[in-house]
Parts: structure tokens; C-alpha cells; sequence
């Protein structure tokens, strides 16, 4: 098993984070809290230690990792080209929830980019996360740190159920606070584009960048070769989750609800707190349903927080569906929020008109 050390999330322990640090520096797997999830990381110049990452997340090799570093002097290393705009957006959003994507530089392996001739990089804002990147003083590799396909892990305790037995250390530093992964723009062609709707929303992106373009999120597994993150069975639970969509969302559910407890099936229905109470009234109590909220309608940044978690406990339920309620909007974490729920779908998504 991990060695697991908790540390406190604002003011890690100095002991810690250094036996965290001296782990990478060997080679070793180091899962650790970023603000958006856990990551699970590696020594991103050390091959042989990021092909550990991919053994350990049974993860394929053709999707690339993000490079974690302390600052964004740190990132000139590690590519071909430094566009203006990197600056400006380091200086409006690092550290934080931004992943660049730019042309690589030879010192960084294949490995890390799934052969491909670009590199992701981030500076993670977390306490603990820059703690351990200036311990370790080499830049690291950290792909969320959940086994491949399944929801990202927002708790050390996620990260010990899926990958206990296969990381050298695991540093607890509480709850991640977004809950949700960063935005990926590619910074690599005219205009960039939002690979991966995140952390950091549309709206703060085209204040600085007016022409920045959403890859559209409904792709299909054969379009997703440019992030591999895109493809439509990921973040999934094990049980089917069905997505439902739409103007009338609310009755379309509580009729799919009803549908299945016909069929003498067990569902947990996942909704924010307004439509999970409308359609439980439609439905009636049975033992057969699960309710659980998403957290209140309005209040979209606590729903992005306890996503991850709400969709781990929906499967651990063990029931043979799971009806989830899309959430409205464009702003802020919504597209980033949808963008979850819709892979979590894996393609069985009703529209109510
Ligand atoms: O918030 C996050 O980004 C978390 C924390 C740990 O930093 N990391 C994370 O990593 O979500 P991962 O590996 O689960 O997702 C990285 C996404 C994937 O969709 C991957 O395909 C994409 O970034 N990506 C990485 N390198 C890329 C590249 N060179 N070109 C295009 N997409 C890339
Ligand atoms: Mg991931």
C-alpha cells in the first residue's frame, strides 16, 4: 500500500512534502491535491517513471499528460516556442486552472506527449501542489490520478480506492476546492481552442483572447485525437448513467424514473436539489430510488466541487441505473460541469422537448 501522509492543505508540513519530493526525484509515483483534483505524479523527464503513470491508471499510451511546474519560467525548458499571449494569460490565471498546450522541446519524452510533437503545462495553484513542485525542483507529470474512465478522484480516500496498491505515496491534503479539471487551450494553431472546458471559464478566457473557440463537446470517440481527455466514455461510473436533457427536464425524468422501477430496476437519480424535489414528487418514495442532490440549483461552483464524489457514491450504491439531471447554463463552471456529465453519459443522453 501507499505510504500516506497527510499534511495540512494551506501550510503543509516541511517533512512531508520533502519525502513527497525526494520520492519523484527517484522515480516514484506521488498522488497529490491540485484545485482541481488529485494528480498522480512523476518526474516528467525521468521516461521510465512516467511510463509508470500510464501502468498504474491502466491509462493508453496515446493520451498525453499535462507538466506540472512552479512558475512560468519554468515552462520555456520545456518548449519549442513561447507565444506572447502565454505571458499574458500566465499573468491573469497561473496559478491556476489553465493547461497550455505548445510546441515540445526535445528534453521532454514522448512518453509524456503520446509521441506527439506538443506538451500541456500547468501551474497549479494549491498550496500543496507548489510545495511540492519547488521541493522536488524537477517538473512533474500528473494526469488526474483515478483509474482510466473512471470519475477524477477530489478526496485521498478516491485516490487510495482506485490506486492504493499502485502509487509509493499519496499526500492528503483534504478536499480539492473546484472539483472539476482545468481548461486545456491549445495555444498551437489560429485561433486557440478550449480542448477541455475547466477551471477557468470561456468568458475569463475571451476577455484576453476575443476569437478563442470551444471544440464542440458532443465528439464522437473518433474525433478525439486531439485530447484524448475528449473521449465520450470518460469520468464514468460503473453503473449506466443516463442523462437527460432538455426544457422539461424535470417530468421527462421522473417518467424515465418510473420506466425503470416498472422494469424492477434500482435508480439513484442525481439532480441539483430543485429538480431532484420535483421529480421525487412525481415519482413518490420507493425504496428502489436513491436521491441525491448535486447541491442547490443556483450555486453551480458547489455542484462543480462535489461532483466527482456524488458520482462515486452513486455507483457504490450498486443500483442498475443512475438518471442524472443536466444543469443549465454557458457561464462560469457550466460548460465545464455539462461538459462531465455528458462523458459520464457515455452517449445515453434523453432530450425532454
Ligand atoms: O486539472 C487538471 O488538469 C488535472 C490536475 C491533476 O492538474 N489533470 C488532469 O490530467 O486532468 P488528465 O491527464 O486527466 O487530463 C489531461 C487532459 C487530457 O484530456 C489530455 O488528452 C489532454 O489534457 N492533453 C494533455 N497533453 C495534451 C497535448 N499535448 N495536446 C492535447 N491535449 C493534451
Ligand atoms: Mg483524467
Amino acid at each position: 500500500m501507499a505510504e500516506l501522509l497527510t499534511v495540512d492543505p494551506t501550510h503543509p508540513d516541511r517533512g512531508a512534502i520533502d519525502r513527497a519530493a525526494a520520492c519523484v526525484r527517484a522515480g516514484g509515483l506521488v498522488a497529490f491535491p491540485t484545485e482541481t483534483v488529485y494528480g498522480l505524479g512523476a518526474h516528467a523527464l525521468d521516461a521510465t517513471a512516467v511510463r509508470r503513470i500510464f501502468a498504474a491508471k491502466r491509462r493508453p499510451a496515446s493520451d498525453p499528460l499535462i507538466v506540472h511546474v512552479s512558475h512560468v519560467a519554468d515552462v520555456a525548458p520545456l518548449v519549442r516556442e513561447l507565444p506572447p499571449v502565454v505571458t499574458t494569460l500566465a499573468a491573469r490565471f497561473w496559478p491556476g486552472p489553465l493547461t497550455l498546450v505548445l510546441p515540445r522541446a526535445a528534453i521532454v519524452p514522448l512518453e509524456v506527449t503520446a509521441g506527439g510533437e506538443t506538451v500541456a503545462v500547468r501551474v497549479p495553484a494549491h498550496p500543496v501542489a507548489r510545495a511540492l513542485l519547488e521541493a522536488a525542483r524537477v517538473p512533474i507529470a500528473a494526469p488526474s490520478a483515478n483509474l482510466f474512465s473512471r470519475p477524477s478522484p477530489t478526496q485521498a480516500a478516491h485516490v487510495a480506492h482506485d490506486l492504493g496498491d499502485r502509487v509509493d505515496v499519496i499526500v492528503d491534503g483534504g478536499p480539492t476546492t473546484i472539483g472539476v479539471e482545468s481548461t486545456v487551450l491549445d495555444l498551437t494553431g489560429t485561433p486557440p481552442v478550449v480542448l477541455r472546458p475547466g477551471g477557468v471559464s470561456l468568458e475569463a478566457l475571451r476577455e484576453l483572447i476575443p476569437d478563442v473557440r470551444l471544440r464542440h463537446v458532443e465528439v464522437d470517440e473518433q474525433q478525439a485525437q486531439a485530447s484524448p481527455g475528449l473521449l465520450l466514455r470518460h469520468y464514468s461510473p460503473r453503473t449506466p448513467l443516463t442523462l437527460v436533457e432538455g426544457q422539461a427536464l424535470a417530468p421527462r425524468l421522473a417518467r424515465e424514473a418510473q420506466a425503470q422501477l416498472a422494469a424492477g430496476a434500482r435508480v439513484v437519480v442525481l439532480a441539483t436539489a430543485g429538480v431532484l424535489a420535483a421529480v421525487r414528487q412525481t415519482v413518490g418514495d420507493d425504496g428502489r430510488v436513491t436521491w441525491m442532490s448535486l447541491g442547490a440549483d443556483d450555486a453551480l461552483d458547489a455542484v462543480a466541487a462535489g461532483l466527482y464524489a456524488r458520482l462515486r457514491e452513486a455507483d457504490a450504491v450498486g443500483a442498475d441505473q443512475i438518471l442524472a439531471a443536466q444543469v443549465p447554463g454557458d457561464a462560469g463552471l457550466a460548460p465545464a460541469v455539462r461538459d462531465r456529465l455528458h462523458r459520464a453519459a457515455a452517449g445515453r443522453v434523453l432530450t425532454a422537448s
